[in-house]
């Protein structure tokens, strides 16, 4: 698969979240279980780009077939932390993609200045922990039966990522 990993611009949204959505029909690994609505998106995405907050896509031809981004908690006393969200295409997962997406995101993340990246993953999404555990995030707790799809609960970890203690 050719594809490219650049930056969203605001020209993206509608292919973005084509993307979030395709992921979220799953019902497996976002909290999402559809596509989220076009309004929800493009605020989303606005902000980001507002904040400078780092928001990669991996774009193949007209299709976004992965993304990964940090997106503040907009309160001053965690300004200097961000959550990590990501998703690649059923297609194209287990090559690689993540692994860049992810590094692009926590390079940037720490360019930034933030100091801290947290993010939540359920814990029975083996594949996404074992490449959050790779690039050094803990677990920091575990939320019991804070997911339920299709009647079953699903605990969910939250992972945390310090770039510098001090
Ligand atoms: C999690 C996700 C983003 C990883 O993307 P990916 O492109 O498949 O990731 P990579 O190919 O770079 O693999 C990253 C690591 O994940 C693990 N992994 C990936 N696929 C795996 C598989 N089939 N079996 C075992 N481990 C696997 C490995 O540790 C791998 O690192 P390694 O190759 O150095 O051993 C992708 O699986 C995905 O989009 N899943 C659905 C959405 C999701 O779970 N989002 C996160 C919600 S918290």
């Amino acid at each position: 698969m050719n594809y490219e990993i650049i930056p969203i611009e605001e020209k993206h949204i509608e292919i973005f979240r084509d993307a979030v959505g395709t992921v979220a029909k799953e019902g497996k690994y976002l909290a999402l279980m559809d596509t989220p609505s076009m309004e929800q998106v493009r605020s989303f995405i606005l902000e980001q780009l507002k904040n400078k907050m780092p928001h990669y896509i991996a774009i193949a031809g007209d299709k976004i077939v992965g993304w990964c981004d940090i997106a503040s908690f907009n309160r001053p006393a965690f300004a200097h932390s961000g959550v990590l969200r990501m998703g690649v295409l059923k297609e194209c997962r287990g090559t690689g993609l993540g692994t860049k997406l992810m590094q692009i995101v926590l390079d940037k993340g720490k360019e930034m200045g933030l100091t801290r990246v947290e993010l939540d993953v359920r814990e029975d999404n083996v594949n996404a922990i074992k490449l959050y555990q790779k690039f050094g995030f803990e677990v920091e707790g575990k939320k019991r039966n804070a997911c339920r799809t299709d009647g079953v609960y699903a605990n969910v970890l939250t992972m945390g990522l310090l770039f510098d203690e001090k």
